[in-house]
């Protein structure tokens, strides 16, 4: 028992490791608002109501909800390397009687989804995570349409954190055009256009 959290926890500590899903809880802490509410985050990305959104590693679903709401006629992919985060996820928004929501476990270095499908893709606290960003990148420019977004965020504590200069970096490298910016630096989200 002792060794199972002394793993859980190290794996929660370490970078380019994937966030336990025994600790989920955490990532659904109230106080987590004061960094950025998940209505907060939804202002950030502006959605239409009919866009079909790509959410990877939203982890139990901290901003999903306000998402799916964000986009009545449109669609919310949820996709996570975990298949016990995405249940959790799932378990919140099926509570919430959210309807236009699909789930998939998968991986961000392929992702399982067409060419040129999403209007906007975002990423919280995750890329980090990913052994291998550039490839991640690649895929998520293969699958943001022309003209589409995406949306990288970053949050303080996390083991993982990438800065903004490093992000931005990776994101041009692919193809990305970075067009704004909000919050510090220890604490951001960046927005990419896909020309
Ligand atoms: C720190 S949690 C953040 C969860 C959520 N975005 C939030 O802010 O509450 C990172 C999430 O990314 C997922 N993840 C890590 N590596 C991944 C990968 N290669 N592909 C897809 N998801 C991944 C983890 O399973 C975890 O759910």
């Amino acid at each position: 028992m002792f060794e199972r959290l002394r793993e859980v926890w190290r794996r929660s500590s370490t970078a380019g490791e994937a966030y336990p899903a025994e600790l989920a809880f955490m990532l659904r802490n109230p106080l987590r608002r004061l960094i950025l509410s998940p209505r907060g985050m939804v202002r950030r990305l502006d959605p239409a109501p009919t866009d079909r959104v790509l959410e990877v590693g939203p982890g139990p679903g901290y901003f999903s909800l306000e998402l799916a709401q964000a986009v009545p006629r449109g669609m919310l992919l949820l996709m996570d390397l975990q298949p016990a985060m995405l249940a959790k996820a799932r378990t919140r928004l099926s509570r919430a009687r959210a309807r236009n929501v699909r789930y998939q476990a998968a991986d961000a270095r392929a992702l399982p989804y067409a060419e040129a499908s999403i209007d906007l893709a975002l990423l919280v606290a995750v890329l980090g995570e990913v052994p291998d960003k550039k490839a991640a990148l690649a895929e998520l420019y293969r699958v943001v349409r022309p003209g589409g977004r995406l949306n990288l965020t970053e949050q303080p504590g996390d083991a993982d954190f990438i800065s903004l200069a490093e992000i931005t970096a990776l994101a041009e490298q692919a193809g990305f055009q970075a067009t704004r910016h909000w919050g510090g630096r220890s604490n951001y989200s960046a927005e990419f256009r896909r020309p």
